[in-house]
């Protein structure tokens, strides 16, 4: 038996422990060969496939990124994609491939597991928005880092006595800002689920001034939007990615001219961007990780094609692919009640 993995869409911590995992449990639970696929489904439509052995993998469990390589090739974008990758596969002699990716890649996952391929899939992402598991690795690394971004914020702030405005990553879902913002004690967190005023924004920091506050902190996901101002980009004019995703990002400066325009005060943004996918995952991602790696490997030797390895509790079960693709895992209005209690 010999099988394939490949990492796709944005890179994310973690990565290298699941594909130390598949390595590990194919190589020496199940006797079998693994392929390593570069560059996500790139690798498979132009024949970047590499061996993969112990040696391979020594050393990668506390590097970031992937030591695959990735990208956001869209393989049903490509002409006769579905078709070109079922030959890759055979080319290769591949039994099965194991995907690690995030809504986009499993979403092709999924229809060319339904096409007949032998596909099983891993959950990632730093945004934790896949449906079917309770958490996504890489989610965890990207929110310390965010928590500890705000905590070096509040004492520059505090300080010179501004509103910091801080941008952080998790597309549509407000996940990274909702943690980050409870852990790192922001004062408002505004979610792309819950679109507010700019008028509640400038009274928080004004209302603080009032009781003798003379910082605030403002945590804003990159997707949010508020419900009486828009940033002036056409969406023609936005640039996308293969799967038609805008790439976000800039509501930070926005809302930072806007808090100051309105109240006064002096305000400061930050951009987290990339930081947050970055660099050696926590322990809690590589642990995580690892066994998605192990339960992946498995799932291929129950032959649970078309099937994906999930979190739930504590146990790593597996659902069906298509219970995690179609719809995005967002925040909801119970947990954003919660975190509205700390807002000031
Ligand atoms: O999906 C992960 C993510 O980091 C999002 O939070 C962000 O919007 C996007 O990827 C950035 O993509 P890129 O690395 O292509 O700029």
């Amino acid at each position: 038996m010999r099988i394939g993995v490949l990492t796709g869409g944005g890179d994310c911590p973690g990565l290298n422990a699941v594909i130390r995992a598949v390595v590990q449990r194919a190589i020496r639970g199940h006797r079998w060969e693994v392929a390593g696929i570069r560059h996500g489904w790139r690798g498979l439509l132009v024949d970047e496939v590499e061996p993969l052995d112990l040696s391979k993998i020594s050393g990668i469990l506390p590097r970031g990124g992937t030591i695959l390589g990735t990208s956001r090739t869209n393989p049903l974008k490509e002409p006769d994609g579905a078709g070109r990758i079922r030959a890759a596969m055979n080319t290769h002699k591949l039994d099965a491939l194991i995907v690690i990716g995030g809504e986009d890649t499993l979403g092709a996952a999924c229809e060319l597991a339904q096409g007949g391929l032998p596909l099983v899939g891993v959950p990632k992402t730093i945004d934790n928005d896949v449906n079917g598991t309770d958490v996504t690795f890489g989610f965890d690394t990207a929110l310390s880092i965010a928590t500890e971004a705000i905590d070096r914020l509040h004492t520059t702030a505090e300080s010179h006595d501004r509103v910091m405005v801080v941008e952080v990553m998790g597309r549509h879902a407000g996940w990274i800002a909702l943690h980050s913002g409870i852990a790192g004690g922001a004062d408002m967190m505004i979610l792309p689920e819950f679109p507010l005023p700019l008028r509640d924004v400038c009274d928080v920091v004004r209302r603080r001034k009032e009781r003798g506050k003379s910082f605030s902190i403002i945590v804003v996901a990159e997707g949010a939007r508020l419900t009486d101002g828009v940033i002036e980009q056409k969406p023609e004019d936005a640039k996308r990615d293969a799967f038609g995703h805008v790439r976000l990002g800039g509501i930070g400066a926005w809302l930072a001219e806007r808090i100051e325009d309105e109240t006064g005060f002096e305000t400061r943004y930050t951009i987290l961007g990339h930081i947050q996918r970055g660099g050696t995952p926590t322990a809690f991602d590589r642990v995580l990780g690892s066994r998605f790696g192990v339960a992946a490997v498995d799932l291929v030797a129950r032959k649970g094609f078309g099937r994906m390895v999930a979190l739930r509790g504590t146990k790593i079960v597996d659902v069906p692919l298509e219970e995690a693709v179609g719809s995005l895992k967002t925040v909801g209005p119970e947990f954003y009640e919660t975190a509205r209690v700390f807002f000031s």
